[in-house]
């Protein structure tokens, strides 16, 4: 056979590379559209950080953030979405929640990032079972958020010659105290989830974990009728005497600038607080206190996680893939938990360069996993379907809210309850 000239060989290779190259398809574009309730100051600089993470490793974001503290806004945005088969790629969610999604069969498995990842020995076996469905993992955890802390400003508490109360009766004396003095005692935001957020810590405190958890988790019909119940609304009603008059309806982050100007002593919130504190320069532990809830014997947990929708374009799944890999990865975890105000939720993480009040979440976790006093938050979706849920903050904001007898709330609590089972 005659040799092709040099030159043409050359052209006719080419040729044929260019040719296997039209036939591959384009490399993916890895996009999601994630929705999700960050939009305080603190939150929206911990968003950036995993937008920013995302961006970096080449991802396309589009964000789709749904303003209200809490994230109860975004649920109804969320249903509104899937129901019009328009839904989001990446959404915050968490706790029983997440099973539910993954039970209607719309959320996308995350088995292989999470085996390639390594996830079984990173994830705390705690949060494994909320983040699994029928055995598969189907949402990636973020971190870990206390909600049973109370802040506090030192200058304030020093006018009135008072440390942070460690029981409820050292608060309503404190808060007496302070009230007496002209200085707002608690600075709170009139919301049905950060009223169930205070009613939960005061079940914690004046129940004890076992009683939290018989009434808040296995729905007890004795302990939701206990003659403790009754207490913690009576407790409710004295703390209803310690808000100032503009509390109904203000956002949580504005309750918490109180608590930084010395506006107001106190306030009972996660720590998601802390992430406001860390955005306005402020030192968590020193310029604002952190300490547990009064008479708190363990730990609510609330751990923020995102479930992946199902999508069917080709760029949409593989940047679901990649943001469900950053999201556990060490430097995601780190950054964004010192801006959040978490600790991490991969358990593997050493916790240098955190913060006092974050070492003290991450060994009071660890304490509590082995007392058995680790509970999940009912105010945060993280202990009851989001029915129930609904149930208990109707009753807590109503009671709150108007001059109801701490009995007859405790009735009605349980109807309530009874109902939405
Ligand atoms: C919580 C959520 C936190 C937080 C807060 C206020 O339920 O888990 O991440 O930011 O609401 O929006």
């Amino acid at each position: 056979m005659p040799r092709m000239g040099h030159t043409l060989s050359l052209l006719l290779r080419s040729a044929a590379v260019i040719g296997v190259l039209a036939a591959t398809p384009a490399m993916a574009e890895p996009t999601v559209e994630v929705l999700h309730f960050w939009t305080s100051g603190g939150e929206s600089r911990a968003v950036n950080v995993l937008r920013q993470d995302f961006e970096k490793a080449g991802g396309k974001w589009i964000d789709a953030p749904v303003a209200g503290g809490g994230g109860d806004a975004a649920s109804t945005v969320l249903r509104s979405r899937v129901l019009a088969g328009d839904a989001p790629n990446a959404v915050q969610l968490k706790g029983p929640s997440i099973k539910e999604w993954a039970e209607q069969g719309v959320l996308a498995p995350l088995d292989s990032v999470a085996k390639a990842e390594n996830w079984d020995q990173l994830v705390p076996p705690q949060l494994q079972q909320v983040i699994k469905s029928d055995g598969h993992y189907v949402a990636v955890p973020v971190n870990i958020h206390r909600v049973n802390w109370l802040w506090s400003n030192p200058a304030a508490l020093a006018k009135v010659g008072a440390q942070p109360p460690k029981t409820w009766e050292e608060f309503n004396a404190v808060a007496t105290k302070l009230k007496a003095a002209g200085i707002v005692p608690l600075a709170h935001g009139g919301q049905p989830w950060q009223d169930a957020t205070i009613f939960e810590t005061v079940v914690l405190g004046l129940g004890g974990s076992e009683f939290y958890k018989k009434a808040l988790v296995d729905l007890d019909e004795k302990a939701l009728t206990s003659d403790t119940m009754v207490k913690v609304f009576d407790q409710m009603r004295t703390i209803r005497g310690f808000v100032d008059n503009g509390f109904s309806n203000r956002e949580w982050n504005l309750a918490t600038a109180m608590v930084m100007k010395g506006d107001a002593a106190m306030q009972i919130m996660g720590d998601w607080a802390k992430g406001e504190l860390v955005a306005a320069g402020k030192v968590p532990g020193k310029d604002v206190l952190c300490t547990t809830t009064p008479g708190s014997d363990g730990f609510l947990l609330n751990s923020d996680s995102f479930v992946m929708f199902t999508a069917k374009d080709k760029d949409r799944t593989a940047g679901q893939m990649l943001l469900a890999k950053l999201m556990l990865g060490e430097k995601f975890q780190h950054e964004f938990n010192l801006t959040k105000g978490s600790i991490p939720a991969r358990m593997t993480l050493p916790m240098d360069g955190f913060d006092a009040c974050a070492q003290k979440s991450s060994q009071d976790l660890k304490q509590a996993i082995g007392a058995k006093t680790l509970m999940p938050s009912m105010a945060h979706e993280m202990a009851v379907p989001g029915s129930v849920r609904g149930a208990f903050l109707d009753v807590v904001t109503a009671h709150f809210n108007s001059d109801m007898s701490s009995k007859d709330a405790v009735k009605r609590l349980a109807e309530a309850v009874t109902l939405a089972r």
